[in-house]
């Protein structure tokens, strides 16, 4: 095949997010949002890239000098993510590459973990060199820590297996959760957050006070492992409450930001069952679990307070070929 286009999901966290980077699990689902990626195989041996939603058009880089370090950084997960397969099969080949986003980069719906996994599953279509979920994860995620150094790689399991993943970093365990569409409402702060800067953040945090900040990680592990079992039965009252109490320990990590306690108390006094965070925290996105019929005024309650209400459908499938 010449040419292949594929897609994958974005992802929104659930729960568990930092604690997952030390060893506790975490709970994500992949959503409806996806990144395209089209792969050519071209003459010459140079890569071109188009990806027009992070301003990249038309970018030229010779295949001996992927990923160096004065590429423009949305070319990077794309770059490393090709050098990694081609080292990895002995490839040699001249490649033409666009990417296309149903979703701003700017939510933090995970736009690096969908182009990453995009670029390997076509790579691997293409070059007809056939990759398990296990052997994609493992190409990408090690080309995201080549390119940002930290991440469990929960982003890079959601836009691979899709639907709603019990997740330990590295992916020592994926774990594909059996739930339907959740009732969730996304509020968009409007500030971007920059999840590298907040991963080091609380590392320092926690190289500051290692036992209180690794009892705040154990008792996100606990919610997640209790938020597993009110997920499977389908429970969106307790899941509410397990948010809120999710949220406390996120604002004890230090966190939090006033634009997220914003949208997060606007989305309780609506009527949500509970509500928190999701991701790095310090901007992106807040999430709330709702009863069906108070979705529309929690909506309301929070776009009161300034935040964009972004529609997604969880449970999303996972990376595939398009026609
Ligand atoms: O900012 P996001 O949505 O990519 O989420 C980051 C989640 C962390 O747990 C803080 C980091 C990680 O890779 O797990």
């Amino acid at each position: 095949m010449e040419r292949v286009e594929v897609s994958a999901p974005g992802k929104l966290m659930l729960f568990g997010e930092h604690a997952v980077v030390y060893g506790r699990p975490c709970i994500v689902t992949a959503v409806d949002h996806r990144m395209r990626v089209a792969v050519e195989i071209a003459d010459g041996d140079n890569l071109e890239l188009y990806a027009p939603d992070v301003d990249v058009v038309g970018y030229v880089e010779r295949m001996n000098n992927l990923g160096g370090k004065e590429a423009p950084k949305g070319t990077r997960f794309v770059s490393v993510a090709v050098r990694n397969f081609f080292n990895s099969f002995g490839i040699k080949s001249g490649l033409k590459i666009e990417t296309r986003s149903d979703f701003s980069s700017e939510f933090g719906f995970g736009s690096s973990s969908a182009v990453t996994v995009g670029v390997i599953k076509a790579l691997s279509e293409v070059f007809e060199k056939p990759l398990d979920n296990k052997k994609i994860f493992n190409l990408s995620y090690n080309t995201i820590l080549d390119v940002q150094g930290v991440g469990s790689g929960f982003d890079v399991a959601a836009a691979i297996w899709g639907g709603t993943i019990y997740f330990v970093t590295g992916g020592k365990k994926i774990e594909p959760l059996a739930v339907s569409e959740l009732p969730l409402v996304v509020g968009y702060t409007g500030v971007k957050a920059d999840t590298p800067t907040l991963v080091r953040q609380v590392a320092n945090f926690y190289e500051e006070n290692k036992g209180l900040v690794g009892k705040i990680f154990d008792s996100v592990g606990d919610i997640t492992k209790e938020s597993r079992k009110a997920l499977l039965k389908g429970d969106y009252k307790r899941l509410g409450k397990l948010m809120d109490e999710n949220q406390v320990l996120l604002e004890k990590l230090r966190i939090g930001s006033p634009e997220l306690s914003n949208l997060i108390l606007a989305a309780r006094k609506g009527g949500a069952y509970g509500a928190k965070l999701s991701g790095a925290g310090g901007g992106d996105c807040m999430i709330a679990f709702v009863p069906k019929d108070s979705a529309k005024l929690v909506e309301k309650t929070i776009e009161e307070k300034g935040g964009k209400i972004i529609n997604v459908r969880t449970g999303a499938r996972g990376v595939r070929l398009e026609d």
